[in-house]
């Protein structure tokens, strides 16, 4: 029987090119995002191309209080039982700490963090037990250090890899495995809309393309690794500042942060 797989911020970006990944190896999709037209155009397109019995699409804003649980009871009220949890959706936002609205932050968080938490939880708490079951959290680079110009960001994305490595550790037992997918600067659409791409950081490096990183993403996924980091230099920091002082790492990141 064809797997399923619920994958969040499937309108564009990374998540578009992650549902077009399990569209291919003919598994069962549903999509959410807010974006209406991007995401019919997509399940037309998946429909189409590769004959999928099931690709539901559920527009919805996940930064809002609940909405994981709202997901998740639509998802069981249609009968789907999806074996893959993608938790892609996410923002950032380029700017100064106090200068960022206390609204945008707390979106932010209630995106990037609670909502995926509480998906993840109630999807754990399903499968426990039951039948195994494989989570893909997107987190980033950003974990790795912290992110003045960023701070929020960054710190949201350490949060997404620590529970993610925790997590994947303890459910073992169950036969759910936990992957942490860590991009660099990619080519999509978060760019413009975090305001990064003015920045040093994405100015000085090679920016990936969605589908390639989706990929590394899906494969790690599918071997159940714990974290998966994309691009040789991407993978070389996180290990080279094991080796510095803290204070040195920040001002470090404060640098490449810089416009
Ligand atoms: N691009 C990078 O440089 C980069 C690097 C490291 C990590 N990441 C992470 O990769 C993930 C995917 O981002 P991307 O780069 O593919 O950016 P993107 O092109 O902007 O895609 C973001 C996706 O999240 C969805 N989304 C945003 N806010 C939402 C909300 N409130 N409710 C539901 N869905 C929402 C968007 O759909 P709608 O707008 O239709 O809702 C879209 O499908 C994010 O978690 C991001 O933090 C990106």
């Amino acid at each position: 029987m064809n797997k399923t797989a619920l994958i969040t911020g499937a309108s564009k970006g990374i998540g578009r090119e992650l549902a077009i990944l399990f569209a291919e190896k003919r598994c069962n999709i549903v999509l959410v995002a807010r974006s209406e037209k991007e995401l019919r155009e997509l399940k037309e397109e998946l429909r189409n191309k590769h004959a999928l019995s099931t690709v539901l699409m559920l527009v919805k804003d996940l930064s809002l209080p609940d909405a994981a649980q709202e997901l998740f009871d639509e998802i069981k009220a249609r009968e789907i039982d999806p074996d893959y949890l993608v938790n892609n959706a996410g923002f950032g936002d380029y700017g100064a700490f106090a200068d960022t609205s206390w609204e945008r932050y707390e979106k932010m968080i209630a995106l990037n963090v609670t909502t995926l938490t509480h998906l993840t939880h109630l999807y754990v708490r399903d499968w426990c037990g039951r039948k195994p079951g494989r989570i893909l959290n997107i987190s980033s680079t950003a974990a790795f250090q912290p992110g003045p110009m960023m701070a929020v960001y960054f710190a949201t994305k350490a949060f997404v890899l620590h529970l993610s490595e925790a997590i994947g550790d303890e459910l073992k037992k169950n036969h759910i495995t936990v992957t942490a997918l860590c991009p660099g600067p990619t080519d999509t659409h978060f760019g413009e809309e975090s305001k990064m791409n003015a920045s040093q950081l994405v100015k000085n490096v090679r920016i990936a393309g969605a589908a390639e990183v989706a990929l590394l993403g899906y494969n790690a996924m599918m071997k159940g690794k714990p974290v998966a980091v994309h691009g040789a230099m991407n993978s070389l920091v996180p290990f080279a500042i094991r080796f510095m002082p803290r204070k040195w790492v920040t001002r470090l990141s404060a640098k490449v942060m810089k416009i």
